[in-house]
């Protein structure tokens, strides 16, 4: 039977206090991974790690930082690897999405989105570098997005962010090879969680009005997937675990999708 073993292993994944984070979390946990569950929101990292640790019987811990800031990441990686010991896994999943018409796009939101779901992905990968060097079989996994492959309108951070991603996955990839680290871009489609529906509003009004957060909703992203369904957050973190696992050594620098079809148009 083909089974993931991460025992013995330590995984920092940021933005994992919900939604796509807590379930690679979830996943690298339940193949013996000890976690690190980091995110903006300390307390509900706090019952998060608490839950995985009594879930999965693995030491699970919460550090509570903002990603955007590169000081308050290097020290968060330097006191999660001495506290476990060491630092096997980088997840960079943290993001968030923002949504208007280029001409009304905000220039601080745009900032805020840019921080976040790119340059955080420089930072955290160059404080957990001698780690993963160290390690020797580092994994470096990047959420991206669908939105890293092909642009949809209203999301233009995100979209540049997200391709960003791609590129920079590419970069330590290459560079990361000689240290026995590989690294990928997970590029999902739209799942379902509190980042999707947040937008409703918005993209309720971005299509002028008139019909419903659901109706926007569908209109925005299962008119895009030809499968026609909303992504399980456990799907992602099932291919997050099988990135980490030496099943996956010769995949590296790939962006992957699991978009239900969206790119294939
Ligand atoms: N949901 C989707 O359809 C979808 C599709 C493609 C890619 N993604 C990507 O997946 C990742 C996770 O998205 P999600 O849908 O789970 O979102 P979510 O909103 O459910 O969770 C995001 C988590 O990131 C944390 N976070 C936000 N800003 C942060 C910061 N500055 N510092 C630290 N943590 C911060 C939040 O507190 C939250 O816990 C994002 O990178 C997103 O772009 C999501």
């Amino acid at each position: 039977m083909l089974s993931i073993d991460l025992h013995g292993r330590v995984s920092f994944v940021t933005g994992a206090a919900r939604g796509i984070g807590r379930a690679c979390a979830e996943a690298l946990a339940q193949a013996g991974s000890a976690v690190a569950v980091v995110d903006l929101d300390g307390d509900v990292a706090t019952a998060t790690a608490a839950q995985i640790a009594a879930s999965h019987g693995v030491t699970a811990r919460a550090y509570a930082c903002d990603v955007r800031d590169a000081g308050a990441v290097r020290a968060t990686v330097t006191t999660a690897a001495a506290d476990f010991g060491a630092l096997d896994h980088l997840i960079n999943n943290a993001g968030v999405q923002f949504v208007a018409p280029v001409a009304d796009f905000p220039d601080d939101k745009y900032a805020n989105v840019r921080a976040i779901d790119l340059d955080s992905v420089f930072y955290a990968t160059k404080a957990a570098w001698p780690h993963l060097c160290a390690s020797g079989r580092g994994r470096i996994v990047n959420v991206a997005s669908v939105h890293g492959l092909v642009a949809s309108p209203f999301k233009i951070a995100y979209v540049a962010s997200k391709h960003g991603v791609v590129g920079m996955t590419k970069v330590f990839a290459i560079e990361g090879a000689p240290h026995g680290i590989t690294a990928n871009a997970i590029c999902p489609g739209a799942v379902m969680t509190d980042l999707v529906r947040n937008q409703a509003p918005e993209l309720v009004a971005s299509y002028g009005g008139g019909i419903s957060e659901q109706e926007a909703l569908e209109r925005a992203f299962l008119d895009a997937m030809p499968s026609r369904r909303f992504i399980e957050p456990a799907e992602v973190g099932a291919l997050c675990a099988f990135l980490c696992s030496d099943f996956a050594l010769s995949i590296t620098g790939a962006p992957i999708s699991i978009d239900g079809g969206w790119a294939a148009h």
